[in-house]
């Protein structure tokens, strides 16, 4: 998909394996070997690039300072994107990853260990339907000030979710507005929409989500058509409902 089809507002995708925890579990059962072997912490999804302009991004937006922010991954897989943030400095103990796969949790807290980051929390969490904890001793009861999606989402459009009475693209900006609390902001990386989809997805009176800004990234010309491989998008929680 590219930045200029975005006339399509809703999209579902067919389910496939990428939207399975089976899937995921395998992927990271295979990370926690190639960790204890070689020490090799596992994939950067989408690659180093989108990592640092994430990180730019936060540290523009949502600076660190000695007791703030309040920050939650979503999907966290191996933790990079934490680790990352850590680095430059954001209170450890205010960072969470969450993760439906056990073996991310695992994972993710084995890396932790040995990069002496051992104060961020990751715990195991179904973002479709388990409540995050406003982890006590976390946060300080209004909600979580950043919470990052790195390619969640996208796996979570993927998935086959026949209990849902709505479609998981639907329910999970609604579960991820709930989290932040007003003024919070979301910042959303994405394979698999463009901006214009992803704005259509989470700016709904039931996020309580607005668009603030978006990250640029290369672009990729085919075909006549210029488009970018990745979207990165930035909503901050409104007070009152913005859109229908
Ligand atoms: C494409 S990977 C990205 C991992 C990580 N954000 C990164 O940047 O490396 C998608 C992640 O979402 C997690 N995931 C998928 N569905 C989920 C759900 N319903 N609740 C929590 N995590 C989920 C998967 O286990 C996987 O770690």
């Amino acid at each position: 998909m590219t930045d200029t089809d975005a006339s399509s507002s809703l999209v579902d995708f067919n389910p496939s394996r990428l939207g399975t925890k089976e899937h995921w579990d395998g992927v990271y059962q295979r990370e926690i070997g190639s960790f204890h072997e070689i020490a090799d912490e596992g994939e950067v999804w989408f690659g180093e690039d989108v990592l640092q302009k994430m990180i730019d991004w936060a540290l523009e937006n949502v600076p660190p300072t000695p007791d703030s922010p309040y920050i939650l991954d979503i999907g966290t897989g191996n933790g990079v994107t934490l680790f990352g943030l850590a680095e430059v400095g954001y209170p450890l103990d205010q960072l969470c990853g969450i993760d439906y796969s056990n073996h991310s949790v695992e994972l993710a807290r084995a890396i932790a260990a040995n990069r002496g980051m051992s104060q961020i929390t990751f715990k195991q969490c179904d973002i479709l339907f388990d409540t995050p904890a406003h982890l006590e001793n976390m946060s300080d009861g209004q909600g979580w000030d950043l919470v990052l999606d790195k390619g969640t989402f996208d796996a979570v459009s993927l998935g086959q979710y026949e209990q849902l009475e709505q479609p998981a693209s639907r329910l999970y900006p609604i579960k991820v507005g709930a989290l932040l609390k007003e003024g919070g902001m979301l910042l959303i990386t994405s394979c698999n929409f463009t901006e214009a989809e992803i704005r259509n997805l989470f700016e709904t009176s039931a996020s309580r989500l607005q668009f603030h800004s978006h990250v640029k990234h290369r672009t990729f010309s085919f075909g006549g058509q210029t488009g970018t491989v990745v979207s990165t998008t930035a909503f901050v929680k409104t007070t009152v409902s913005s859109s229908a």
